[in-house]
């Protein structure tokens, strides 16, 4: 089909009401193991050589229905998720215009429990202490527990691939070819001591007792089986999309954890075009990590290990390049985050160095970066801010990932104010700031927290499941509060005012990191980068 043929074609869809387009095909079916229904499975259309595909999820009575206007006519594959089961046969069928095309779905016993497992799963059942189980949520930023878990290492044998691990660099994803960075210094005991524990829970020794509580986390149930999950698969197993924004133009933009490109999503075609930038240092691994938009709809990239920021203007397709100043700028400098969202205040756009821990704040007009002295020498040791957010002064909130707080810093001053969260270990990773609340994911205490700024007061939520690591949140217009789950392909809605939450379960192994809410759809819907799974997806709630 050509483009524009595909695209009127699934414009059509989206832009006629399903019941005035009598002729789309529709799918229902039966998912059942035995004579059971099978609730809580999530079941995939795929049509051939596609880069999107479709999922929706089977009700208690294991039934499940594709809504009109979601399918072509034209031949489709199904697939499944549910931990522990797979399809007795492979599935396909045509799918013809004004039919109803009806599936009957067997699953049977997987026979690769290892792989259907979440690295929640894996987690929740482990032996060890928190500490050491937390510590795990290091790795899942480049690959899955089960290459840690079904490991031979013994502890002394552990110790050099520590090493390996720690030369790798965090633009390093599952399905890449691993990238270098300038080594960083593990204390010998801490890594002897973390390699003892990993040799006590992968397969080199033989009492391996909580392997028996091993088991795929419940599949979703009632309410979070009201969803349409769309993915889109991008055109390249190696792309590692990271954060996803929607661009002025009405596009899916997103960042590119592993090559020097900004991508670009039609969500009506499912076409993707990239655009690259130029190297920094090209000696550095490339790839960007947080985008976010200005006030007049550029996007901003944080360029890493390259040293800088991009900044990216949609209309003219243009990067302008903005390298840390000589200064400040040295073989660890890492820029992960930038906040570009107050600049049109004082034409300053913040950032954060990874390598010094510390927060940098870029002149546009001179292209100088300055060191805002947030913390003091004694106590720098425990910060690593992350996620970044900027007031209606231009003002900067940080969320500190490395500690457990919420900071300030005074955009004229440069003076910081700390708001410790009420839980400890808390390790907030990144969020959003509107109505003058900040929502972020308590990371490290399977928590979000919401921060209202003008009391100063903290209100946090046990939602996301343990072990789930919330990796970003933000509250949505209908003050619905999201969560993009690193650790369980989970993600949780939660309605702050009842308490109620839908924890909807995408298609595969995502690897979530970045979320951004959809406003334009009612209700307010979600897209997120699957990490590790080359794909971005639309969560779209069914009410
Ligand atoms: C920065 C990316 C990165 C991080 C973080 C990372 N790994 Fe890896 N890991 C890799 C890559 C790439 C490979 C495959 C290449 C290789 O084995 O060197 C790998 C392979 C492995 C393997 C299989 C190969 C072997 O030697 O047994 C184990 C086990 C492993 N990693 C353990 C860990 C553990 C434990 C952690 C967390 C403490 C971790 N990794 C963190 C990138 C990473």
């Amino acid at each position: 089909m050509t483009r524009t043929v595909r695209w009127l074609a699934v414009s059509f869809f989206i832009l006629f009401p399903a019941a005035a387009w009598a002729d789309a095909p529709a799918l229902s079916g039966f998912v059942h193991i035995g004579a059971q229904p099978a609730e809580g499975v999530v079941v995939t259309a795929r049509r051939n050589d596609s880069a999107v595909s479709v999922s929706i999820v089977s009700d208690a009575r294991g039934r499940f229905i594709f809504p009109a206007g979601r399918l072509l006519p034209d031949a489709y594959a199904l697939t499944i998720r549910l931990g522990g089961y797979e399809l007795a046969q492979p599935v396909t069928l045509t799918l013809r215009a004004g039919e109803l095309a009806n599936a009957d779905l067997a699953l049977t016993p997987g026979h690769n429990l290892s792989a259907e497992l979440t690295d929640a799963d894996w987690l929740t059942a482990m032996s060890g202490s928190d500490r050491d189980r937390r510590a795990l949520a290091t790795c899942l930023s480049c690959h899955s527990l089960e290459r840690v878990v079904n490991s031979t290492h013994s502890a002394a044998e552990f110790i050099p691939t520590l090493r390996r691990m720690l030369n790798y660099a965090a633009e390093t994803g599952q399905n890449t070819i691993p990238q270098r960075r300038t080594p960083v210094e593990t204390p010998d005991a801490r890594l002897a001591e973390f390699a003892s524990f990993l040799a006590s829970i992968n397969l080199s020794q033989k009492q391996q007792g909580w392997r028996a509580g091993l088991h795929p986390a419940p599949p979703p149930s009632g309410r979070s089986q009201r969803v349409v999950i769309t993915q889109y698969h991008l055109p390249r197993p190696n792309i590692e999309p990271h954060d996803v924004v929607i661009g002025r133009d009405g596009a899916i933009w997103y960042s590119d954890d592993n090559e020097p490109v900004l991508g670009r999503l039609d969500p009506l075609t499912g076409d993707v075009e990239e655009f690259p930038y130029p190297l920094l240092k090209p000696d550095q691994p490339p790839g960007g990590l947080d985008l976010e938009a200005d006030g007049e709809g550029n996007l901003w990239l944080a360029l890493m290990a390259q040293g800088g920021l991009a900044r990216f203007d949609v209309t003219s397709k243009r990067f302008t390049l903005f390298p840390v100043s000589p200064g400040l700028n040295h073989d660890t400098t890492q820029q992960s985050m930038v906040m570009p969202a107050g600049a049109a205040v004082d034409g300053k756009v913040w950032t954060t160095d990874v390598g010094t821990r510390s927060i940098l704040r870029l002149d546009i007009a001179s292209g100088v970066y300055e060191r805002a002295p947030v913390f003091g020498p004694a106590d720098k040791g425990s910060h690593l801010p992350y996620g970044l957010m900027a007031d209606a002064q231009n003002n900067l909130w940080f969320l500190d990932f490395g500690a457990e707080a919420i900071a300030r810093v005074d955009a004229k001053t440069l003076v910081t104010s700390v708001y410790p969260t009420p839980t400890h270990f808390s390790h907030p990773r990144r969020g959003r700031l509107a109505d003058g609340k900040i929502t972020f994911a308590e990371f490290g205490a399977q928590k979000i927290g919401v921060f209202n700024m003008a009391s100063e007061t903290f209100q946090e939520f046990s939602a996301p499941a343990a072990w789930s690591f919330p990796y970003d949140a933000a509250m949505d217009r209908a003050g619905q509060i999201w969560t993009g789950n690193l650790a369980n392909d989970r993600v949780t809605r939660l309605n702050p005012q009842s308490g109620a939450t839908e924890e909807y379960l995408l298609p595969e192994h995502a690897a979530v990191r970045r979320i951004f809410v959809d406003e334009s759809t009612s209700p307010p819907s979600l897209w997120l980068a699957g990490n590790h799974s080359a794909a971005l997806f639309h969560i779209e709630p069914l009410q």
